[in-house]
């Protein structure tokens, strides 16, 4: 008799492709004008630059000419983008509009543009696998803008996990016991806004050493709220915002404000703190595989919501099947 043994599972062998959605390329502070940057995300490289009028551009990186990174000592010129190769320049739309050392400019001498944004001191790129234009809107974050609050803070990682998989860890109440050593698994429920899109999860930890309540707001893989209540006037934000570098690897960005109430009290505890918690979830992320149809319990509730939830950022949904 044949027998039949699974295949045996690799990181790269199970991963879905990337999620439509915005995603966070840069801080704006680490992007002065006229700066130029090379980006890698989606498994693609990608240039970043601020034009002299102060516009974040996002492009594809290679030159139509010969190939060569445009991120890479490409230098902006007014509102383009001048290639280090032979000099052609690209506007913001992605066409040439200037060879130094010839009239008449080639009608495929254009380079692709993505859809960017900047909104919560950070940059963005509208990613959709058909190249469809964005379906919405970065949230705004009014907490981040507001003088109650403390000037945020910031800290990013770099998770070889699928972006995915790190956005279910907000459906996940069970792994607060078992990895961030809470005393029992907090209250929780997840809902669905009626756009479909927006999902949250509020969680009662009233067991933990400061006992809270979170609310978590999740508006698509890789971008999401997170305000957690200790009492009146003590309260923090957490914004979340994740790139994906390619299917293994994701750049998690965190910004951080709490209520001047309890800055002194709080500030960089609580930042100290998220490190903290993310060191916990860090062994479980770098070692474990993405799993395609998990077998679920009854008690799976949140994470079954969530594998629904995520079908809708993905074309072809067989990717995650
Ligand atoms: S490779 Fe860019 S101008 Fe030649
Ligand atoms: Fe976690």
């Amino acid at each position: 008799m044949t027998q039949i043994i699974e295949a045996c599972e690799s990181k790269t062998n199970t991963t879905p492709d990337f999620p439509m959605g915005w995603f966070s390329v840069a801080r704006s502070q680490e992007l002065q004008v006229g700066e130029v940057q090379r980006v890698h995300a989606f498994d693609r490289e990608l240039a970043l630059y601020r034009t002299r009028s102060g516009v974040p551009v996002i492009q594809d990186a290679f030159c139509p000419h010969l190939g060569a990174h445009l991120g890479v000592e490409g230098r902006v010129v007014g509102e383009s983008l001048r290639c280090p190769f032979h000099g052609w320049r690209f506007d913001t739309s992605g066409q040439c509009v200037e060879i130094p050392y010839c009239e008449e400019i080639p009608e495929r001498a254009r380079i692709r543009m993505w859809p960017t944004a900047e909104k919560n001191n950070e940059i963005y790129i509208w990613f959709h696998p058909e190249g469809k234009d964005p379906l919405w809107e970065i949230p705004h974050v009014p907490e981040l803008e507001n003088e109650q609050w403390t000037a945020p803070r910031h800290s990013q990682f770099e998770i070889p996990i699928h972006i995915q998989d790190i956005a279910e860890n907000s459906c996940d109440p069970v792994h607060f016991q078992y990895v961030h050593r809470q005393p029992g698994v907090p209250a929780s429920e997840v809902t669905i806004d009626g756009d479909g899109r927006t999902m949250h999860l509020h969680a009662d930890m009233e067991q933990a050493a400061n006992p809270s309540h979170l609310h978590s707001t999740v508006f698509q893989p890789g971008l999401a709220i997170v305000r957690t209540t200790y009492g009146p006037g003590a309260e923090m934000v957490v914004y979340n915002s994740a790139l994906p570098i390619d299917r293994n690897t994701t750049l998690l960005r965190w910004q951080l404000s709490v209520r001047r109430e309890i800055e002194d009290l709080a500030g960089d505890d609580v930042m100290n703190g998220i490190i903290e918690g993310l060191s916990q979830d860090y062994p479980i992320w770098s070692n474990k595989v993405h799993k395609r149809k998990p077998v679920f319990c009854r008690g799976d509730g949140p994470l079954v919501q969530y594998r629904k939830w995520v079908r809708q950022f993905y074309v072809d949904v067989r990717e995650i099947d």
